[in-house]
Parts: structure tokens; C-alpha cells; sequence
């Protein structure tokens, strides 16, 4: 039975355009979407749609890193840096506006700025399916499709009033091109006090790269001015669960034996929270 569309994905097709041949829009057309000259990409029955076609992604989350995500940021732990984004988004967001989260992940920082919006409508880009099987899930107004953040995005022009970039990689050429010019583009990172407990005692864990600021603002620098930083930094108490999945949700989580996952003096009962959100006005 072909599948329906889903209704946060009635909301935000108009946004959409064919990944193939970049300007035609796409309609629903039984359990599909479809340009006018026949280019066709699938909705799951998990209710994402399929753009990122032919090739495969490079990259993106495995199962078990998006199953420990999920568990982790729905115990809360993460729910000041999620308020932090909220607060940036509502400056920007109209009535009625459109928010797009790249690398939107299980969708959590997406849900959370929906649920403050009422009247907005929301769309959500990641590679990883099991990551966008807990997106479709995540907001009734927040619609999510297989993308890769270094292609260009399959949406129009200046549709977007956020663009949303959290702990994902980024492409500042089309972040521009899809917001409006009176629209913001909030980008999360961590500093290098973020998780510090965790990388002292999880060698494989990759450290945050001192020069990585530098490298974020020459990046953004033609395309955007920050006009507004906020810190986020406080100590989180971790049961042994929440502290394993704060290192399953990573690459890193490969590269250490069952053991040493288990091994209850490894991992830190507190770790600092440390990040910086920063909104940025389109040059
Ligand atoms: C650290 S996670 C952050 C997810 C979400 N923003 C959050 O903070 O909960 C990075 C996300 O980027 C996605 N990702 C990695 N490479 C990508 C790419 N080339 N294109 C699109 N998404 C990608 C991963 O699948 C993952 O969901
Ligand atoms: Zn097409």
C-alpha cells in the first residue's frame, strides 16, 4: 500500500525542490515525491523521504549511536543548551516561519523550538536513516529527509528564517542561500572545557581541536556576521548509564572493548557541560 504523506511533510513540501534537477518542485504522487519530468524518491514507512539517492553517505550515525543519543538527551541532561537554542530562534522565527535543523539528529533541538513556535513549521536534514526514523517521530510539524550537509540542499531559495546547525557538520554557501536575509543561522559547538572528565578518562574519545573557533569563523566570516554569542556551561551529574551513552553516542564508542565500556572506575559520575551558540546574520 503506497505510503501517505505524512502531515508535517504536507506542511513543508511547497520548500522542497528535486535534488536532481535542482529548481522543479516536488509533489506527492502515491507514496513518493515527484518532479514534473519523473525524478521519484521514496517516503518510508517510517515517514522520512529518501532525496539522498545513488550515492551512499559518507558519513552520519549508526544505529547505536542514535539509540544512545535518543536515551541520552531524553533524560534532560542537555535541556539548558536546548533552551539557550530555543531562546535564539524565537527572536528570529515569525509567525508562521520555518526552521531548518542540519544534521537535525534524532530531531530533540528541532522538537524543542517547534514546541515553542506554535504556528511554525520545521524540516530536518541528516544522512543517517536511524537517526531520521527517530526525527519523523519527534514533532508533528517537523518534517525530515536524507540529506548530506556537503551537497547542495534540496530547498528553494530563502525559505528558511533559522537554519539550525548543532554539533553537525556545516555548509556556509548554502546556509545563505536557503535563509531569508532577515533570517539567522544558529550554530551550537562545544568549547574545549565540553565533556573535559570524559576525554581525560576515555583516551579513544577525540579531542576538541583548539583551532577549531578560528576555523568556524573564517568559514562563516563571507557569508555571516555573529550578532549574538551565548555561553552555556554547567556541571551534569551522570548515572553509569547516561555516562556510557554520552560516549556510545560518538565515533569513539568503536574504537573501546565491551570491557572497557563496562568497566565501572572508567567513566566520570559529573561532566561539564560547555558550549557556545551563536547567532549569525547573513552577510
Ligand atoms: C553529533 S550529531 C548531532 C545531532 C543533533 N544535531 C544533536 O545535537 O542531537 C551529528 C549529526 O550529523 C549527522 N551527519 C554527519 N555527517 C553528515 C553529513 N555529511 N550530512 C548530513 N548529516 C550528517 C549525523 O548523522 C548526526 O546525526
Ligand atoms: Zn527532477
Amino acid at each position: 500500500m503506497p505510503v501517505s504523506l505524512p502531515p508535517a511533510l504536507e506542511l513543508s513540501i511547497d520548500l522542497l525542490r528535486c535534488p536532481t534537477c535542482r529548481t522543479r518542485r516536488l509533489r506527492h504522487d502515491r507514496g513518493a515525491l515527484r518532479c514534473s519530468t519523473g525524478h521519484t524518491f521514496d517516503i518510508g514507512r517510517h515517514g522520512y523521504v529518501s532525496l539522498l539517492t545513488g550515492t551512499r553517505a559518507t558519513s552520519g550515525d549508526d544505529a547505536a549511536m542514535v539509540q544512545a543519543r535518543d536515551r541520552f538527551l531524553s533524560t534532560g541532561r542537555y535541556m539548558p543548551i536546548r533552551q539557550t537554542i530555543t531562546g535564539l530562534a524565537a527572536d528570529a522565527v515569525p509567525d508562521q516561519g520555518t526552521v531548518v535543523d542540519v544534521g537535525c539528529g534524532t530531531g530533540y533541538y528541532l522538537a524543542g523550538v517547534l514546541d515553542q513556535l506554535p504556528h511554525a513549521r520545521g524540516l530536518g536534514l541528516d544522512s543517517s536513516v536511524r537517526a531520521l526514523r527517530s526525527a519523523a517521530r519527534a514533532h508533528a510539524r517537523a518534517a525530515v529527509v536524507t540529506w548530506d550537509v556537503f551537497r547542495s540542499f534540496p530547498l528553494a531559495d530563502a525559505m528558511a528564517d533559522v537554519v539550525l546547525d548543532v554539533f553537525a557538520p556545516r555548509n556556509p554557501a548554502e546556509f545563505h542561500r536557503v535563509l531569508r536575509p532577515t533570517g539567522r543561522l544558529i550554530v551550537v559547538r562545544p568549547t574545549g572545557r565540553h565533556l573535559a572528565e570524559l576525554h581525560g578518562r576515555v583516551p579513544a574519545m577525540v579531542t576538541i581541536d583548539p583551532a577549531k573557533e578560528q576555523r568556524l569563523r573564517q568559514a562563516l566570516d563571507p557569508f555571516f556576521e555573529a550578532a549574538v554569542t551565548e555561553q552555556v556551561e554547567y556541571a551534569a551529574s551522570l548515572t553509569g548509564l547516561e555516562a556510557l551513552d554520552l560516549v556510545r553516542m560518538t565515533p569513539s564508542a568503536r574504537h573501546l572493548s565491551p570491557a572497557e565500556l563496562n568497566d565501572d572506575g572508567l567513566l566520570p559520575d559529573q561532566v561539564t557541560v560547555s558550549v557556545l551558540a551563536t547567532a549569525y546574520r547573513p552577510r
